[in-house]
């Protein structure tokens, strides 16, 4: 599993047109409901400001713009041809789209009252980093709040888990995105990803304050947050 920028921007510049559809049918429709959890704890105020890190498509820049209409969202990634296909959805104008690696943000300190990131940290080689970069732009009181899927833990369902992870979504890769390696991918980073304690430590040793986290999904999905 190789966690190289480049070879991770490429992997998803190959399946952006595919992207929405795949997380529709690999989640049977649920992504949307967890990212909406992300946006309601992350809360900003209103005529606030939000950064979404790894907009990808966009599902949830798009969706903080519906829910905060009085927030001024900035999304920004750095696959263009993810950031391509989000500029085409309805919606697209209300937000400030950016291309940018999340290890290395292009805004000053202190600048928005929320970050939020999806299914970003699992793609880093560097995950603190990328907590602490989220931490500095955010201002002092916001809320840093990220959604990812963590390996399933033991439980009577973690075997039917195991093979919809490794046998059914590069199935469908395969025959939906035209791409059976970027779906085997994902199974293998969430197989060698953190645990939702490992996360939120993380999130700890990066300077966030009153941590918690929520799962979703057979706890699967988890979505951690701290305090600036
Ligand atoms: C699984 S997609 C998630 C997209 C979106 N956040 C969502 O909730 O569906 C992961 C995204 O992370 C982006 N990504 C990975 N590493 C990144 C980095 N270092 N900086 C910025 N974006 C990154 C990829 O380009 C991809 O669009």
């Amino acid at each position: 599993m190789n966690k190289d920028p480049k070879t991770v921007q490429e992997m998803f510049g190959k399946i952006a047109g595919r992207y929405d559809f795949m997380n529709t049918l690999m989640t049977m429709g649920q992504d949307q409901s967890w990212r909406r959890f992300v946006l309601k704890t992350a809360n900003p105020p209103q005529n606030g400001s939000l950064l979404d890190v790894a907009c990808g498509t966009g599902p949830m820049a798009l969706m903080a713009a519906a829910m905060y209409p009085s927030v001024k969202i900035t999304a920004v990634d750095f696959t263009e041809n993810m950031v391509r296909v989000a500029l085409g959805r309805p919606g697209c104008e209300k937000i400030s789209w950016g291309i940018a690696d999340g290890l290395a943000l292009p805004f000053p300190d202190a600048s928005f009252d929320a970050v939020t990131s999806g299914y970003l940290i699992r793609n880093v080689p560097d995950p603190l980093k990328a907590f602490q970069e989220q931490t500095r732009v955010l201002k002092p009181g916001g809320k840093v709040v990220c959604l990812d899927t963590c390996p399933p833990p033991d439980s009577i369902f973690k075997p039917a888990i195991m093979v919809h992870m490794k046998y059914v979504i590069p199935l469908l890769g395969q025959v939906v995105a035209k791409n059976r390696s970027a779906y085997e991918y994902l199974p293998d980073t969430t197989a060698n990803f953190m645990n939702p304690r490992q996360l939120i430590s993380l999130m700890k040793q990066a300077g966030l304050k009153n941590i918690g986290f929520r799962q979703f999904m057979f706890n699967t999905q988890t979505v951690a947050w701290g305090t600036k």
